[in-house]
């Protein structure tokens, strides 16, 4: 992950939630982790009548961040249970410019508290909502007892066992050590493994228990590639059955774009070459994708199937 924007949900100048992300900030140092203080977005309690003449100048510029970032580490506060209103009205201001302001992007929540539960009680309804708001949820942590399990001289967690948790945390937002990718760059590895010819790459980019529609959205015979395939062993045979039938001369990729809800849509044409009779199948194909976890869990792909038929010599009949 490139850019990572980092912020306390804390309008307190002295918040310890934002000690807390700081301090994680600089134990991973080698990632690019921008703190950002969200006071200086702060912005009149959202209202419709302040809307109708516009979303405020310094929520389009925090959007605006956010559209630039990959993921994103947030310690919020807890104030009786729920979120603090600051954080609330900004949540409020952003979800009136999009609903999914997390754009599909990793989100990881801490929290603390000086009490026992380290403001566990908020952060599992924030983990809720985090989906609602395009945000993918890696994970979340909470230190108990601030005063006594954090040490403000040398900004860091005391015990050890509560650094483990807290890296584990941040291993699996940030995809233990490989890069989490966003679904439009999982969608273009897949093409780039295709046409590349990595059938291995574009198997791996498969989702172990993924639902593949090649043209109709029925069962098939082994070797016939219109059909469903599910899980990822079918989705061999999927390749296989490409692999088998044709020769690919050109395959271009014109759109690609992520829609809402992980589902990345594209379309192109391409060139096969049908082995079996020799002669050219050319289509326009369309392909939609839903991708979970880094890869493609639903896959839809649409092409000319009378086109295929006729490169095929086999005789289209008339209804
Ligand atoms: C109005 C109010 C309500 C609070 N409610 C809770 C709570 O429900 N749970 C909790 O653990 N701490 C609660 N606290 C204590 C906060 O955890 C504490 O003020 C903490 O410093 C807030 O984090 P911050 O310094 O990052 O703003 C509350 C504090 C205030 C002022």
């Amino acid at each position: 992950m490139k850019k990572i924007v980092a912020f306390s949900g804390s309008n307190n100048p002295d918040s310890i939630n934002e000690k807390l992300v700081k301090s994680l900030i600089n134990r991973y140092s080698e990632y690019d982790i921008r703190f950002i203080d969200l006071k200086k977005f702060d912005a009149p309690i959202y209202s419709q009548e302040i809307q109708s003449s516009g979303i405020p100048k310094q929520i389009q510029d925090l959007y605006q961040i956010f559209e630039e970032s990959e993921g994103f580490i947030i310690a919020s506060p807890e104030h009786n249970g729920l979120p603090s209103a600051f954080l609330k009205n900004i949540i409020d201001w952003l979800s009136v410019i999009t609903q999914r302001f997390f754009n599909n992007k990793p989100v990881l929540l801490l929290s603390t508290s000086p009490g026992a539960t380290g403001a566990k009680t908020h952060l599992g309804i924030l983990a809720k909502l985090v989906p609602l708001w395009g945000g993918i949820l890696k994970g979340t942590y909470s230190l108990s007892s601030f005063n006594e399990n954090f040490d403000t001289s040398t900004n860091s967690i005391l015990k050890e066992e509560e650094r483990k948790l807290i890296d584990n945390r941040f291993k699996s937002f940030i995809g233990e050590g490989t890069e989490l990718k966003s679904n439009k760059v999982v969608v273009q590895n897949y093409f780039k493994a295709f046409q590349s010819g990595d059938l291995e790459g574009v198997l791996n980019l498969f989702h172990p228990s993924c639902y593949i529609v090649s043209v109709k959205e029925e069962e098939r015979p082994t070797e016939q590639l219109h059909g469903i395939y599910r899980t990822r062993e079918e989705a061999k045979q999927f390749l296989e059955n490409i692999v088998n039938l044709f020769e690919t001369k050109d395959f271009t990729v014109d759109t690609l774009y992520e829609a809402e809800g992980n589902v990345v849509v594209s379309k192109g044409a391409f060139s096969h070459l049908v082995k079996s009779s020799g002669k050219l199948f050319n289509s326009n194909w369309v392909q939609w994708c839903l991708v979970e976890d880094g890869m493609i869990k639903e896959y839809r792909f649409y092409e000319d199937s009378a086109a295929l038929l006729e490169a095929s010599n086999i005789e289209l009949v008339e209804q």
